[in-house]
C-alpha cells in the first residue's frame, strides 16, 4: 500500500470456517480491512478481526451499509442453507453494483454403501421418520427441531452448537451441544451406544461434520438428506485463496478508478 493511502474495506457474510479462513487469510493484507457480519444467533463466535453484529434489515439495510461504510466487495461466505441472506447479498449487490462473490462448500455426494433418501426440507423428512426408525440422530441447528416436534412415539438424538430456548417446541430425546469437527470415530461410537437406526442431516458439504455419513455407511444406516434451498445466480467459489484472490483483484481495481 502507498504510504497515506486507506486500505480498501471488504464484507464478508460470516458464520460458516470457510469465512474464518478467508478473514483469517484477508487479514494479512495491511491494505484490506476485513469487516465479518455475523446473524449473531451463535454464542461467542471465534472470528477474527472486526465484527459486525445482527441482521441489516434485508437488502435494502445492507445496499445502505455498503454504500456507507465505502465497501469496495462483498463475500457471501454464508452456510450453504443461509439462503435469505444469499437472496438479501445479491440483490443489494445488484442495487449498489459492489463485486459480488459467493464462497461456498460443494454438496455432499453419495457414494457406493450409502443409504441416502434425499428430501425437500424438514417437513419431507419428519413425514418419512416414522416408518424409517424408532431411534434418531438430528444433526441439525436448534432452530429447526419444531418440525420433529409433533413425533412424540420416537427418540430422538439432538446435537447442536448451542441450546434451544427452554420455551422451543422440541421431540422427545437428548440433546447434545457440541461443535465439529468430529472424527468417524466419536460418531461411530454414538451411533451405537444410542442405538441410532437413522440420521438426518443437511446437505451442508465439507469435512467437518462429514464423519456422521462414513459412519452410517458402515453401520447399514438410512440417511434422510435435506436438499440445499435454491441460492442466486452469482460469481461463486469453493476455494478460500481464490476469494482471496477475487479480494485483492476487486481491491485493486478500486484503487485504480478512485
Ligand atoms: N442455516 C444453517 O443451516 C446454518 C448453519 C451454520 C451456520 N449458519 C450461519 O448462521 C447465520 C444465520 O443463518 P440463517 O439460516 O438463520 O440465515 P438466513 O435465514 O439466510 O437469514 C435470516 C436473516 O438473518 C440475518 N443474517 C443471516 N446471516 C447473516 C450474517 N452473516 N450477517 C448478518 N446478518 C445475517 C439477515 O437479517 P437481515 O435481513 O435483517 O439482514 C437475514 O435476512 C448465517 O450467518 C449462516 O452462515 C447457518
Amino acid at each position: 500500500m502507498v504510504s497515506g493511502e486507506h486500505p480498501q474495506r471488504v464484507l464478508i457474510l460470516g458464520g460458516t470456517s470457510e469465512a474464518i479462513a478467508l478473514a483469517t487469510q484477508a487479514a494479512q493484507h495491511p491494505d484490506l480491512e476485513i469487516i465479518t457480519a455475523l446473524a449473531g444467533r451463535t454464542q461467542n463466535p471465534q472470528v477474527p478481526g472486526q465484527v459486525r453484529l445482527g441482521g441489516f434489515g434485508g437488502a435494502a439495510g445492507l445496499a445502505d451499509y455498503l454504500r456507507g461504510h465505502n465497501i469496495c466487495a462483498l463475500v457471501d461466505a454464508t452456510h450453504p442453507f443461509a439462503a435469505q441472506m444469499s437472496w438479501n447479498a445479491a440483490a443489494a449487490a445488484a442495487i449498489t453494483k459492489i463485486p459480488h462473490l459467493i464462497l461456498t462448500r460443494s454438496p455432499w455426494q453419495p457414494v457406493k454403501g450409502d443409504r441416502w433418501i434425499e428430501v425437500e426440507d424438514h417437513e419431507a423428512a419428519a413425514a418419512m421418520l416414522p416408518e424409517l426408525a424408532n431411534r434418531v440422530f438430528l444433526t441439525i441447528g436448534r432452530q429447526e427441531l419444531a418440525a420433529y416436534e409433533p413425533l412424540k412415539a420416537l427418540w430422538f438424538l439432538m446435537r447442536m452448537i448451542d441450546a434451544p430456548a427452554p420455551d422451543a417446541p422440541i421431540p422427545p430425546g437428548q440433546v447434545v451441544l457440541a461443535r465439529g469437527p468430529f472424527t468417524l470415530g466419536n460418531e461411530r461410537s454414538l451411533l451405537l451406544t444410542y442405538d441410532i437406526e437413522a440420521i438426518v442431516s443437511k446437505n451442508s458439504g465439507g469435512t467437518a461434520t462429514y464423519p456422521k455419513l462414513e459412519a452410517a455407511r458402515e453401520l447399514g444406516l438410512p440417511v434422510l438428506m435435506i436438499q440445499r434451498p435454491s441460492m442466486p445466480t452469482a460469481q461463486q467459489t469453493g476455494s478460500v485463496s481464490d476469494a482471496l484472490h477475487w479480494i485483492l483483484e476487486c481491491s485493486q481495481q478500486r484503487r485504480e478508478f478512485s
